[in-house]
């Protein structure tokens, strides 16, 4: 029998919506929420709302912030008086929020169907990061228009005599030729930073359907949610930043724990301390191809070291937001830094790299862990990459998107990279200075051209005079610069440490 509501039972439901408006939230609902490492209410989406203990609990994501600042709130921390309801004239499914929530689908990979897991709810906790790197990129942008503004303020016919590094009294200027005539080119490979919501880069090209991580072209809700609360790596514990195809079992754990030798994940310290018992390895599986002081890289194929490849995909897309991961991983060559003591080789990150690439990337995906950020090591494996590609004898560039710490980085190791050259480059007899030419940065550095290029552009050092670029180099610039290369803690590459030879893949018929 159909139970009969009688349309007082209607009155008290609509009535119950008005008096209780938490009820009235839905996936898709944007509204301010209280960020608890700023004390703002930045504008929010609801991502997905879950019950935990008898109360509701919702998945926002911060409008203008990046995606690993996503988490679990309470109604405390909703701002309901300015809700705004998500349109539905716009073909949104009706279910399962509004257009802001894409619909939530099995994730596709590469032919293999990963494994979407329960997204759960992890304990509340505070941003890993803190606020957006966003800021840290305006604050660049703005240090290069102040400098701009400075050196033209300079005059520019002051020339500096010895070319060798610094401290100079006046600006440096450079001539620059390989460029065609203005306008400069105002967008390159590296592009304008998009922070935020959208954590990609400039160019999105097409997806590649073999990689291990490709660019994603769909953003489906569960991949949206973080999966794993904790993981346990070595001595670290480490909060993940954003969603990694994990099996289903292992996104109910307060926290994973991961052998740091072979990346295998277990469900408990116990498990992994089993596993340690038997584990052959105290380092990554591969050839061990550089080592200086306590630094080394290991090369691992990603064919031949396929349980390990895979492992550390997993592992690497819990920090890669702008990556789908893809499970054939046998194009691919991985490139580990480890950090070594008594106890074994540490992994500190990683990029790997296709073994053949079409666009001459030289790096598919980059990750220093988050223990180890922000000490150099990111600058130290883009370093690595350049070098690989200088025994390769041609230059190379990361593949695209990059995210917003990836842009921030290569920007900074372009800039210092570049900067060198410049500063070190030799006035010929007869030449009133220095003359560069942009292939010859090329060809110094291994960074391609298009790279070359939107950094002297966005570090705006490029004045057109009489037929050619003229690059003025701020004194404070070369000042911070030698600053910053004194003050370096993790020590450069050295050639003479690297063991390997390039292999011409192409040729090889089989990966
Ligand atoms: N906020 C502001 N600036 C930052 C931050 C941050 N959170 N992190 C790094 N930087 C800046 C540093 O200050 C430094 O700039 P400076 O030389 O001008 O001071 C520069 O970025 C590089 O710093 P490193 O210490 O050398 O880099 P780190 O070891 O932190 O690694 C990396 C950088 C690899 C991008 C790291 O942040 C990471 O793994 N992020 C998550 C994964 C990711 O986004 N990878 C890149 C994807 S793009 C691709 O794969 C091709
Ligand atoms: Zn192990």
């Amino acid at each position: 029998m159909v139970p009969v509501m009688s349309t007082g039972d209607m009155l008290d439901e609509s009535n119950s919506a008005i008096l209780d408006p938490i009820s009235s939230v839905t996936e898709g609902c944007r509204l301010p929420v209280l960020m608890m490492s700023s004390q703002e209410w930045p504008l929010a989406e609801v991502i997905s709302i879950a019950e935990k203990d008898h109360q509701k609990m919702f998945y926002i994501h911060y409008i203008d912030y990046n995606k690993r600042l996503d988490e679990w709130v309470d109604e405390s921390r909703l701002d309901l008086r300015k809700i705004q309801y998500p349109r539905r004239d716009l073909g949104a499914p009706s279910n399962t929020g509004g257009f802001n929530t894409p619909k939530k689908l099995q994730v596709s990979s590469g032919g293999t169907v990963s494994r979407p897991a329960s997204p759960g709810i992890p304990a509340p906790h505070d941003p890993i990061t803190g606020p957006s790197v966003l800021a840290a990129l305006q604050l660049k942008q703005q240090k290069y228009k102040k400098r701009k503004i400075e050196s033209l303020e300079t005059p520019v016919t002051v020339q500096e005599e010895a070319p060798t590094r610094r401290s100079s009294l006046s600006d440096l200027e450079v001539s620059i030729s390989g460029i065609d005539a203005p306008p400069l080119p105002s967008t390159a490979s590296s592009g304008t930073p998009a922070v935020g919501n959208h954590c990609t880069g400039a160019t999105n090209h097409a997806p590649r359907q073999t990689g291990s991580l490709a660019a994603h072209t769909e953003d489906h809700a569960i991949t949206r949610i973080k999966n794993i609360r904790m993981i346990e790596l070595g001595q670290y514990r480490i909060k993940p930043w954003y969603f990694s195809p994990y099996p289903e079992e292992i996104t109910e754990l307060d926290c994973v724990y991961l052998c740091e030798y072979c990346l295998k994940f277990r469900k408990s310290f116990k498990c992994l301390q089993r596993h340690l018992q038997k584990c052959p390895y105290r380092h990554p599986p591969g050839n061990e191809i550089y080592r200086k002081g306590t630094i080394s890289f290991f090369e691992l194929d990603g064919r031949k070291n396929k349980l390990y490849s895979q492992n550390l995909c997993l592992l690497a897309k819990l920090f890669l937001d702008h990556k789908t991961l893809y499970y054939d991983t046998d194009p691919f060559l991985f490139y580990v830094m480890t950090e070594c003591d008594n106890r074994g080789y540490h992994i500190v990150g990683y990029f790997s790299k296709e073994k053949e690439s079409s666009e001459d990337y030289n790096v598919a995906c980059i990750l220093t862990l988050p223990p180890y950020q922000r000490k150099g090591y990111g600058k130290l494996l883009i370093e690595f990459s350049y070098v690989l590609s200088k025994h390769e004898g041609k230059t190379g560039s990361p593949e695209k998107p990059l995210s917003d710490l990836g842009l921030l980085s290569y920007r900074s190791y372009w800039k210092h990279t570049i900067l060198d050259i410049l500063i070190n480059a030799k006035t010929l007899d007869g030449q009133e200075k220095p003359l560069i030419t942009i292939n010859e940065i090329c060809d110094q550095t291994k960074i391609k051209k298009e790279d070359v290029i939107s950094t002297l552009t966005t570090m705006e050092l490029m004045n057109y005079y009489r037929g050619q670029y003229i690059l003025t180099l701020p004194r404070d610039l070369v000042d911070a610069h030698n600053k910053a290369v004194a003050e370096r803690k993790v020590p450069k590459i050295d050639d003479t440490c690297l063991h390997w030879k390039a292999k011409d893949w192409a040729k090889r018929g089989k990966w």
